[in-house]
């Protein structure tokens, strides 16, 4: 079972993948937690070539292919032979990512995306996508006062994390069986809460 999560800066999805993650070991399940970009030491790398905030003359070709490269290492090392063990894997960020930030963002042509993707994935879809929504504004305020990693991301223009979060919604409305909206706006307890109660059962079908 592939579980990820999804959802614009300040979303709180790291907080929440955490709870989740930690909540599935203590029922018994055999979980894995991974995080993209990165997740691996060549992704990790990647990671800080796309993170830099010096690098600020990234092309959006060569952004797409490095999201790509990271994420092909990814699941080929991590998730696939974690699959294929039986385990739940939970992803902080996957291909849905690229479609929201690089497409919708960014304004990269959607199928040659889907293409790239794939190619990256070789086809691997979540089972499940959580999206965490939250105000742009409020999410970024959260941000600010989170005291996290500050990166090239987080210098965009207010316009590129409305078209991102839009994206997100008409990703979600597109795919209804596979993204669960999650309001990600409340207190940290009450969204778990709200997260819970969305995989439990689909988890329960599956692994029992
Ligand atoms: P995060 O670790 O705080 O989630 O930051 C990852 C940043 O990278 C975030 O701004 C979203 C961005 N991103 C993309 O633009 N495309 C992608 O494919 C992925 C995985 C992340």
């Amino acid at each position: 079972m592939f579980v990820t999560f999804e959802g614009p800066e300040g979303s709180g999805k790291s907080t929440q993948i955490r709870l989740l993650f930690r909540a599935l070991r203590e029922a018994g399940y055999d979980v894995l937690l991974a995080r993209e970009p990165g997740g691996t030491s060549i992704g990790d790398q990647i990671r800080d070539v796309l993170h830099d905030a010096r690098n600020t003359e990234m092309h959006p070709a060569a952004e797409i292919l490095l999201y790509s490269a990271s994420r092909a290492q990814l699941v080929a090392q991590v998730i696939r032979p974690a699959l294929a063990e039986g385990r739940i894997v939970l992803c902080d960020r996957f291909a849905d990512s690229t479609m929201a930030y690089q497409g919708y963002g960014r304004g990269l042509d959607l199928g040659m995306l889907r293409q790239i993707t794939e190619f990256a994935t070789g086809g691997l879809i979540p089972n499940l996508t959580l999206l965490l929504d939250v105000d742009v504004e409020a999410g970024l305020a959260r941000r600010r006062r989170g005291g996290d990693e500050w990166n090239r991301m987080d210098q965009q223009a207010i316009e590129f994390y409305e078209r991102t979060r839009q994206g997100y919604l008409a990703l979600a409305a597109a795919e209804p069986h596979r993204y669960i909206y999650i309001d990600g706006g409340g207190p940290v307890e009450a969204v778990a809460t709200a997260i819970w109660d969305a995989v439990l059962p689909v988890l329960s079908s599956r692994h029992g």
